[in-house]
């Protein structure tokens, strides 16, 4: 018999804005034959989060009310009766694009997201379905799982399942944020030399204790596509992971080598770009759109994280009751990942 309580808390977004993000009582979800029932232990905080709180990922397709946050992890209590590839009291996390398994993504991945339009994790207990649950990492505590799914899968398959990263290469990397920091840690761990830009020295030097090699200050060096030239002995780099966007790719095309590739993974600095196209054709670059990846990817990595022994970087953990300030901290700027405790 099943031990779960019929209501929990879970926090709710009533309308746009985090003023409207409610803490309320509802009812336990009740798994269907192929579902299972997750006790969330924590949840993770990424940019799309923030950015469908406040309203500007794609409005339209936010349904209200929503449990947010598509990144957790946590215990199976409940399993549907059709179930075969989990059992009650395996730990677990979700996976993004929750019904792209292997090869290339289906048309329609977006509508089928955790976090929107899908409910997400920040509540006591969540849905997922069987396929699109993925066995967490024995040597990661829930804090540190629920780190994966979106951040490091979306760095790991940018640079490895895309980029093929080979030891030897050298990878620009941009900001200290928390896709970001999986990138210095993943291109460091397969033997490559990273390059990291941030606005900050100081989180320069903490990317550095986790490995990166060069640091580029892109406040005080505004050209630091120059400044990568120079660290490269004017070739560029091997790869360059985009987290900026809008019409700084036209200096992440002089950064990366002839040929070289980029995985436009952001939007930080804009949606739209004006593209130099000379510059692109000249530099034949390969420059890629990434959303996430597969759940083959994702199992990939994690074995990949137990073999480095890769650890998630966590700025904050913040508890459960107080995930509005985990939102705010984000909005302000986060040295790797914002997690909220959940169970
Ligand atoms: N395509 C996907 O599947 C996918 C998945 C995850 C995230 N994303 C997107 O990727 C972006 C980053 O996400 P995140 O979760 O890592 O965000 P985050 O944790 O908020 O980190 C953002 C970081 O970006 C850096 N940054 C901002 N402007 C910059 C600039 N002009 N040049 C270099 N770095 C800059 C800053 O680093 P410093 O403080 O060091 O300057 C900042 O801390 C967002 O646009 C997000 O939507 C996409």
């Amino acid at each position: 018999m099943s031990q779960e309580p019929k209501t929990m808390k879970a926090w709710q977004l009533q309308a746009f804005g985090l003023e409207n993000l409610k803490l309320v009582i509802t009812d336990v979800p009740q798994p269907g034959p192929h579902e299972v029932l997750v006790k969330v232990g924590a949840v993770s905080l990424n940019f799309r989060d923030k950015a469908i709180v406040d309203g500007f990922y794609e409005p339209e397709m936010i349904p209200k009310p929503l449990i947010p946050v598509s990144d957790a992890a946590g215990t199976i209590v409940k399993i549907g009766d059709q179930v075969t590839r989990f059992k009650v009291g395996d730990r677990v996390t979700s996976h993004l694009y929750s019904r792209w398994i292997d090869g290339e993504p289906a048309h329609n991945e977006p509508d089928y997201c955790f976090g929107a339009p899908l409910p997400g994790g920040l509540a006591e207990y969540m849905i997922m379905h069987e396929q699109s649950a993925v066995a967490a990492p024995d040597s990661l505590s829930d804090e540190q799982a629920a780190t994966l799914p979106i951040a490091a899968l979306t760095a790991w398959y940018s640079l490895v399942s895309y980029g093929n990263l080979k030891a030897g290469e050298t990878v620009v990397i941009q900001g200290t944020g928390g896709v970001s920091i999986f990138g210095i840690q993943i291109a460091h761990a397969l033997g490559a030399r990273v390059i990291a830009t941030t606005s900050s020295d100081i989180k320069g030097m903490q990317a550095r204790a986790f490995g990166a090699d060069e640091i580029i200050n892109y406040s005080k060096t505004p050209d630091w596509a120059a400044e990568v030239l120079k660290l490269t002995g004017g070739k560029g780099a091997d790869q360059l992971l985009e987290v900026v966007g809008g019409d700084g790719l036209n200096d992440s095309i002089l950064a990366t080598k002839v040929a070289g590739r980029i995985s436009v993974i952001g939007f930080l600095a804009g949606q739209t770009t004006n593209l130099n196209l000379m510059q692109l054709l000249f530099r034949q670059t390969n420059i890629q759109g990434i959303a996430v990846g597969s759940r083959t990817a994702f199992e990939q990595m994690n074995k990949a994280f137990d073999q480095y022994k890769i650890k998630p970087v966590i700025d904050m953990v913040y508890p459960f009751e107080k995930a509005k300030d985990a939102f705010k901290h984000l909005t302000k700027g986060a040295f790797g990942k914002i997690v909220i405790k959940v169970a």
